[in-house]
């Protein structure tokens, strides 16, 4: 029984100062890539999945793998529901097993973004599900993650905002904007290093980064050292399942579905193994 709640992963990492990688998943083949990466290593990790899956004809067949999928995992595993973008989204992630959800209420105003994010605990907590939200907002959307997107200095979160947030929400775990973006990067990454040591300063949770693709080694490991706990990760993984089947198609004269499906996966794994290894994930410990 290895699917656990997200606060008990976090907790672990903000205790010993590592960060775990949050990894997003559409389909099967991703979601054997991040969970063979993570029992190979013997490290917890966070299986996030998005809206979409929660709705239409698939929806219980493929939550009911995944539920059953973490179940079986040999590492501790959260599902997680990653940017519900309402209170509805996130009770559905709950009825379909999610051990973990995140309102994303960054877009809107702050009172409104802390009545939803409230009433997403209320009945989270009730249920044993540990709550995510967002302050400030990481800029980017997956939908258009190849254009390339650029930070917005404005939208970057301030210490005051990140602390009133935590005290009147009292939510589990903060994502936060700090020059990070969603997607692919137009130019280069400003990460706001000062902005935050502040914010870990103040807020006793563990501190989320959004837009972990396209940064390099040192810029993960300064961010681990800098106290960010929980690292969501998606574009790079995907784009390197897609690069693998195009070199497989150009090069390969004869090759079937099977091929397809096994360089997909392979490329996928090796990123995420490599994004473990520079996130400095701790492999589980009997505590946990
Ligand atoms: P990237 O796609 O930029 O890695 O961001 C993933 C993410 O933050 C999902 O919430």
């Amino acid at each position: 029984m290895a699917l656990v709640t997200m606060k008990e992963i976090l907790d672990d990492a903000m205790r010993k100062n590592y960060a775990v990688g949050a990894f997003d998943t559409m389909d099967r083949i991703t979601t054997e890539a991040i969970m063979t990466a993570s029992e190979k290593k013997g490290t917890p990790v966070i299986l996030m999945v998005v809206p979409p899956c929660v709705e239409g004809p698939d929806a219980d067949l493929f939550m009911s793998y995944l539920v059953e999928r973490c179940r079986r995992s040999t590492v501790p595993v959260a599902l997680h529901m990653d940017h519900a973008p309402s209170y509805e989204y996130c009770v559905k992630g709950i009825k379909y097993g999610c051990t973990s959800v995140m309102f994303d209420g960054s877009s809107l105003p702050y009172e409104e973004n802390v009545a939803i994010t409230r009433k997403v605990i209320e009945t989270a907590h009730a249920c044993g599900v540990t709550v995510e939200a967002e302050i400030g907002h990481v800029a980017g959307h997956e939908g258009n993650m190849l254009d390339g997107n650029v930070a917005d200095p404005s939208a970057y979160t301030t210490v005051e905002e990140a602390l009133q947030f935590y005290k009147d929400t009292g939510v589990d775990c903060l994502a936060v904007a700090i020059g990070t973006v969603h997607g692919v990067y137009k130019g280069t990454p400003n990460i706001d290093y000062d902005r935050l040591d502040a914010i870990k300063e103040e807020l006793p949770i563990p501190i989320v980064l959004h837009g972990g693709s396209g940064l390099v080694d040192e810029d993960y490991r300064k961010l681990v050292a800098h106290g960010i706990n929980k690292i969501n990760f998606f574009t790079a993984m995907t784009l390197a399942g897609a690069e693998a089947v195009r070199k497989l198609v150009e090069e390969t004269p004869k090759f079937q579905m099977t091929d397809v499906i096994a360089a997909g996966q392979k490329a996928e794994e090796e990123i995420v193994s490599h994004h473990i290894n520079v996130f400095g994930t701790l492999p589980v410990h009997a505590d946990l």
